[in-house]
C-alpha cells in the first residue's frame, strides 16, 4: 500500500474502530466549523460512532481504509467505499468517505486513500462511483475536480436538526484514480 514519509495506508480492522470514530469526530470539527452549527458539532458521539464502524468493517460490504502514521501507528484519516446509498442509483458505487486530520492534508495521503478505494471497487467489479461533499467546501471539491470527478447534481444531508447543502462528484470509471 501506498505511503509519503511516514504515512501510509492500510485496510481497517475492527480493532481501529474507536481510533477511527475518534479521527471522524475531529475531522468534522476541524472542516465543517463555521459551515454546521456549533451545537451540532459539540454534539458529535465518538461512541456511536465506534459502533458504526465496528459494525461497518465486520459485515464487509464497504471497504474501509486507514491512514496511519509509521511508529506507533496511530491513525490520522480513513474512507470508506461501497454500495451506493445517497448518489443516484446509476452508479456502482459509492465514496462514503474520505477525511485526514489538519495536520496530514497536502501530503498525497488523499491521493492515496481515493487509489486504494478505486482498487478496492475494481476487485468488487464496480466500474462507476460518486460521492456527496458539502457544497461550501471548495479544498474538497478542488481536490476531487483535480482527480477528474465531474460535478453533478445537488441535494443535503442531515445532521440533527441540521440539513447541509450537497454536491455530487462521479466518476464514470474509477481505474483512473489507480
Ligand atoms: C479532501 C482531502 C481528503 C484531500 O486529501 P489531501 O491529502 O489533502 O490531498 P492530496 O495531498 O492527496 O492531493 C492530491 C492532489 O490533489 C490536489 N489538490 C488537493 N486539494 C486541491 C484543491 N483544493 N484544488 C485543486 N487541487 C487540489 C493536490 O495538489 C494533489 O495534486 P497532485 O497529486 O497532482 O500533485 C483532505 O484535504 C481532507 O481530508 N480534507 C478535510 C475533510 C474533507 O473535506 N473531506 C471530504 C469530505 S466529502
Amino acid at each position: 500500500m501506498p505511503d509519503a514519509g511516514d504515512l501510509s495506508i492500510r485496510p481497517a480492522v475492527v480493532a481501529d474502530a474507536l481510533a477511527i470514530a475518534e479521527v471522524h469526530v475531529a475531522c468534522w470539527r476541524e472542516t465543517y466549523a463555521g459551515m454546521m452549527p456549533a451545537r451540532v458539532l459539540a454534539g458529535l458521539d465518538v461512541e456511536a460512532r465506534r459502533h458504526m464502524w465496528r459494525r461497518s468493517i465486520r459485515h464487509r460490504r464497504s471497504d474501509t481504509f486507514v491512514c496511519v502514521r509509521q511508529g506507533g501507528g496511530c491513525i490520522v484519516g480513513f474512507a470508506e467505499c461501497g454500495p451506493v446509498r445517497a448518489v443516484p442509483k446509476d452508479f456502482d458505487a459509492e465514496i462514503l468517505a474520505i477525511y485526514l486530520l489538519a495536520d496530514v492534508q497536502g501530503q498525497g495521503m488523499g491521493r492515496a486513500l481515493m487509489r486504494a478505494m478505486a482498487a478496492a471497487m475494481v476487485a468488487r467489479a464496480k466500474r462507476s462511483a460518486a460521492l456527496r461533499v458539502a457544497r461550501d467546501s471548495p479544498g474538497a471539491r478542488g481536490f476531487y475536480e483535480h482527480l477528474g470527478g465531474i460535478e453533478g447534481g445537488e441535494g443535503s444531508h442531515r445532521v440533527d436538526d441540521f440539513n447541509i447543502v450537497t454536491t455530487v462528484y462521479g466518476w464514470s470509471d474509477v481505474s483512473v484514480l489507480l
